[in-house]
């Protein structure tokens, strides 16, 4: 259940605030990552593997869980959203995922073993800041052209909607894709290698 981090944030939101009678801010601000946890979070923190119940995401969005104390992305990519990462070649560092920043069989343009889904360590290759999803086709001040990706706000890095980073910028490499394997169309286990599981 709490694995879900698409629906049981805002409810446990609500309950985070009426049980807490002050000094609840940073509370509040923490449970985005913090709903994403389960009660077995501490076997999780020492590297066990993440069910993510990923049936309810919606195209074009983006869910959360928490694996080995690391953010970790799941995005529901819409064809537009496919398309465009596909004209982006020309203006990234590594554009067919050379550098071991993922498995084998996730490599290529969409990194991605269901070209639907993109799943990513949302940890910036460069200093390590968390990159905000801006899923957004439009004109950014950060990049004039923007057809959807993550900006990192600490530094500037720029990322694809596959985790692919832009050429000109600090982060040197692609944003790590973690080990995982689709159970069934609506369940990824996060940590598990397709072809050991
Ligand atoms: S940590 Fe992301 S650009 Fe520096």
């Amino acid at each position: 259940m709490s694995d879900d981090g698409v629906n049981t944030s805002r409810r446990r939101f609500l309950i985070g605030a009426t049980s807490v009678v002050g000094g609840v801010g940073a509370i509040g601000a923490a449970v985005p990552f913090v709903a994403s946890w389960n009660p077995s979070a501490k076997a999780k923190a020492a590297g066990a593997p993440v069910k993510a119940s990923i049936g309810k995401l919606e195209p074009g969005q983006r869910m959360t869980v928490a694996w080995r104390g690391k953010p970790v992305w799941v995005i529901r990519r819409t064809k537009e959203m496919l398309d465009n990462i596909a004209t982006l070649t020309d203006e990234l560092r590594d554009p067919d995922s050379a550098a071991p920043q993922q498995p084998e069989y996730v490599k290529g343009v969409y990194r991605s073993s269901r070209s639907e889904y993109a799943i990513l360590v949302g940890i910036c290759t460069h200093l390590g800041c968390s990159p905000q999803f801006v899923p957004e086709v439009k004109p950014q001040e950060f990049d004039a052209n923007w057809v959807g990706g993550f900006y990192c706000p600490c530094h500037g890095s720029r990322f694809d909607l596959a985790g692919r980073v832009f050429k000109g910028v600090p982060a040197p490499k692609n944003l790590e894709v973690p080990p995982h394997k689709y159970i069934d169309d609506s369940t990824v286990i996060i940590g598990v290698d397709e072809e050991n599981a």
